[in-house]
């Protein structure tokens, strides 16, 4: 399902909005809520939406829990970091228990961190399969989401949960959740604004080029629902508009 908006501000307080409803609905049936979080600077208003009221006191912040999709091998200071962004735009901000900000762990190289969260993820888990209430993602210019990079080994994974991404030409490495975790999860949200996501947008939702080549259009939850919340740029190329 596409709903396009007239800006990120517009998409921002929705997907907020989102989040709020999810976690309420997660919350009322288990107990707690479990999200997500996606990095780059797409999602940071919607994060900022949230710190902000009404939604700030719309949440039983003691109930969520927070991972993330991928991260940057960066330390967590570093202004790369997708968790850093995530604390001065929300966490800092709301009562969330420290504890249950899963954040991706920095370690010597990229495997070990992804290691490591895996075995964060799977105990949090208590040994079952992962499932995310919600899970949070944007769209590179390439079609990669997360740090699930066109022809790279991480989109193919299919045991790991967790994984190191290698790109060449690139200083900075990455670590991912893999496919297998992410299409697990409830509910899928796409974010995606501005004018120069509207090619790869038009060709991740209409296109036939071959799935592989566009990681994004991998994303289909098994059992859960999937949306995408666009900004009217980023939609300027679809055919069909919601
Ligand atoms: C990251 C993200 C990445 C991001 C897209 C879109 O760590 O960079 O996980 O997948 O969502 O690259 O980034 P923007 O929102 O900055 O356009």
């Amino acid at each position: 399902m596409i709903k396009v908006f007239a800006d990120l501000q517009a998409l921002s307080h929705a997907a907020a909005r989102l989040f709020a409803e999810e976690a309420a609905r997660a919350i009322e049936t288990k107990g707690r809520f479990i999200v997500l979080l996606a990095g780059g600077e797409t999602p940071r208003r919607t994060y900022e939406a949230l710190a902000r009221d009404p939604l700030r006191d719309a949440v039983s912040w003691e109930r969520v829990h927070f991972f993330w999709g991928d991260e940057r091998h960066v330390p967590a200071d570093d202004p790369a970091s997708n968790a850093r962004m995530a604390r001065q735009a929300l966490l800092d901000h709301v009562p969330v228990p420290a504890a249950q900000i899963h954040t991706i762990p920095y370690r010597s190289s990229p495997r070990e961190s992804a290691v490591a969260y895996e075995e964060i993820l799977r105990a949090f888990f208590s040994g079952g399969p992962s499932r995310f209430d919600l899970v949070f993602l944007g769209l590179g210019e390439n079609g990669h989401t997360a740090s699930l990079f066109p022809g790279t080994i991480a989109v193919e994974e299919r045991e790991r949960w967790v994984t190191e991404v290698f790109l060449p030409g690139e200083l900075m490495q990455r670590i991912t959740l893999t496919l297998p975790v992410i299409n697990r999860a409830g509910l899928v949200v796409f974010l995606v604004s501005g004018t120069s996501k509207s090619r790869i947008l038009r060709e991740t939702l209409e296109d036939v080029s071959p799935l592989h080549c566009i990681p994004a259009r991998l994303v289909r939850p098994a059992d859960g629902k999937l949306r995408w919340l666009v900004d009217r740029d980023a939609a300027r190329l679809l055919q069909q508009r919601a």
